[in-house]
């Protein structure tokens, strides 16, 4: 999310206005909805910030025309509090003295705002990050350095984050803090960078020094220092050389964009899962109290619905029916003052969805939505708004928001189950332990199979069709896998409910076609097994994603992807499709499309 640049220099060479202009400009590709540019002196701190694109913004608050040595940039992707002027970075202290621009979440900014209000700060934003600017201003009205300021900010803070910032006490210097989201120092001579992404600063130097997490930098335009946290030992980095074209740099030396957004997903689930905990306990309740819940989406948002709809009628509570959005209609009926509608949409400006909710929200429904983007419409009509905190998804065919969908769906089920006294205590402990390693399950998937799905693209990349069969909640994570075949390599991918493949389907079955199966190791896993016989024996090439250690199905099966053991009962449609993206991207670029532009698709479909 969010785009960071700092800069201090020695020497004026052009208003520095201009080049935090430029650097934002470059960071667009990220996703934002307001922009900002602090500048420092010894005697106070400039600040210009609006809603709205870099070309608006930077050009009606004349950007360019500011004059400085220190200065630091943002361009937000709203979390906390809505787009707006107000909330958007950088963020000044009461005093005037301190200036922060902030990447992610501080998740106990609650608690931090109470005690400082206690002090006697008056908070102007809406945002987590203002906490910051004010406690650090504190700490060195008490006589601290700033660097320990910092050191007693992160021992304070929980949550990820990437900070930058700067102050008039020391106003050629640039400190930088970060952990779980990125952060880089860019070195030239006599000037020196600071921000969230190499192409920031690209067109300037190419001696990128990485940040690692809880590392503290302090830039100065000649030099900078790296110390370790909390021990404050230093730490020797040099820089190395990017070889990147600014290109490259914005897909953070991915080829495409979706690839980057399939490698982000660990640290998309990471940051859900930091967040919101309080929130998702309370929609557990809120749940038990609704007569029925009507799930609603389109596209892969009504897939992660699908199989939430599996996960809410395993967890106990009232009747759940899930709808595609477009369908509202033969739903709309059944919708009273007792109804909670779900929707689920990455944009929140989904067409279809939107008029779904309305209508429900006439006939008295109660409306939560589960969405990725802050202030959006949908969240405007809502009683209640869950994030899944994936920032900007540029790629067409959704990969991290579809995972982050489906957490965040899961995460309403785990509270629910708490309620419902479905699950014993053991079965709510490997939930439990399910939620707590699917970040780290995900990113070794990645490492695992990204090679084996671009050798089996290969052969996928022959054929004209393809089916994808699951059973109860892995017939929605076969939707899905076969929803990306066919978006971006145009392939005829279509799922079935596995047992329902017999009565029609098969007959398109001939030698070497291509069956995809999604077999967790739950209660229809013995069925499967049926089904992959009955492709088998018609002469389909079988290819299944697995619990590892199955070895009867591997024994079957032509080929498959191992899903470590603990997530065929809870998450499966989270762990089993990570190398069915990777299947669909490979095939993708095999057969020569750019996968992040699909033909005939769009991003956020706004139209009826
Ligand atoms: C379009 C996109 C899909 C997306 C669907 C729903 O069709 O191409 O990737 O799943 O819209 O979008 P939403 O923003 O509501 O999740």
């Amino acid at each position: 999310m969010c785009g960071i640049i700092g800069i201090t220099r020695k020497e004026d060479d052009g208003p520095i206005g201009k080049h935090i202009y430029d650097a934002l400009a470059r960071l667009e590709y990220r996703g934002y909805d307001s922009v900002g540019i602090a500048v420092i002196d010894q005697d106070h701190i400039q600040v210009k910030k609006d809603k709205g694109p870099i070309t608006l913004v930077g050009k009606k608050l004349n950007f360019e025309s500011l004059e400085g040595n220190t200065a630091i940039g943002h361009s937000r992707w709203a979390t906390h509090g809505p787009p707006s002027k107000i909330n958007a970075h950088p963020h000044k202290s009461m005093a005037g003295d301190v200036v922060v621009v902030h990447n992610d979440i501080i998740e106990n900014f609650i608690d931090l705002r109470n005690e400082l209000i206690a002090l006697g700060y008056k908070f102007i934003s809406q945002t987590d990050t203002e906490v910051i600017p004010h406690f650090l201003s504190h700490q060195l009205q008490t006589g601290q350095s700033m660097e320990e300021a910092i050191v007693e900010l992160v021992r304070r803070i929980t949550g990820t984050f990437a900070i930058v910032i700067a102050h008039t006490l020391e106003p050629e210097k640039i400190y930088a803090i970060k952990k779980d989201n990125p952060l880089v120092i860019g070195q030239s001579e006599n000037i020196m960078y600071c921000a969230r992404d190499v192409p920031a600063f690209l067109p300037w130097t190419n001696k990128v020094v990485t940040l690692k997490d809880n590392e503290l930098a302090i830039i100065t335009p000649e030099d900078y220092q790296i110390i370790s946290l909390p021990s404050q030992e230093p730490v020797e980095r040099n820089p190395h050389e990017v070889t990147w074209t600014a290109d490259a740099a914005q897909k953070g030396g991915f080829p495409h964009h979706m690839l980057k957004e399939i490698h982000e997903q660990p640290r998309v689930i990471a940051t859900q899962l930091a967040t919101q905990q309080k929130q998702f306990e309370e929609l557990g309740e809120i749940i038990t109290h609704a007569s029925k819940i009507i799930l609603v989406g389109a596209g892969t948002a009504y897939y992660a619905s699908l199989t939430a709809f599996y996960t809410f009628v395993k967890m106990g509570g009232p009747i759940v029916v899930p709808c595609i959005a477009a369908e509202w209609d033969t739903v709309s009926d059944l919708v009273d003052d007792k109804t909670l509608v779900i929707a689920v949409s990455q944009s929140g400006e989904t067409l279809d969805t939107i008029k779904a909710v309305k209508d429900g929200k006439a006939k008295g429904c109660k409306l939560l939505s589960v969405v990725n983007v802050t202030g959006s419409s949908l969240t405007h009509v809502s009683d209640y708004v869950a994030y899944i905190h994936a920032g900007p998804e540029i790629g067409v065919a959704a990969t991290k928001t579809y995972v982050s969908l489906a957490l965040a769906l899961w995460r309403i089920g785990f509270n629910l189950a708490k309620f419902t006294g479905k699950l014993n205590q053991r079965e709510m402990s490997e939930f439990q332990q399910a939620l707590q390693s699917i970040s780290s399950v995900v990113a070794d998937l990645i490492r695992k199979y990204e090679a084996k799905a671009r050798d089996l693209a290969k052969w996928m990349s022959t054929k004209n069709s393809a089916f994808y069969l699951g059973r109860g909640i892995s017939y929605g994570t076969a939707l899905e896998g076969a929803l990306k075949m066919k978006e971006i390599s145009y392939i005829h991918a279509e799922a079935y409910p596995a047992g329902e493949s017999k009565h029609g389907p098969i007959a398109l079955v001939e030698e070497d076609y291509p069956v995809i199966f999604t077999i967790p190791n739950d209660h229809n896993r013995s069925k499967m097994m049926g089904s992959v016989q009955e492709m088998k024996a018609r002469g389909a090439t079988v290819i299944g994603i697995i619990e590892e250690g199955d070895d009867q199905m591997k024994d079957t099966l032509d080929d498959y992807f191992e899903i470590p053991k603990g997530f065929s009962r809870f998450l499966s449609n989270i762990a089993y499709i990570i190398p069915q993206q990777l299947f669909a991207y490979y095939t993708s670029r095999n057969k020569g499309h750019n996968p992040d532009l699909p033909k005939n698709l769009a991003k956020a479909v706004t139209v009826e």
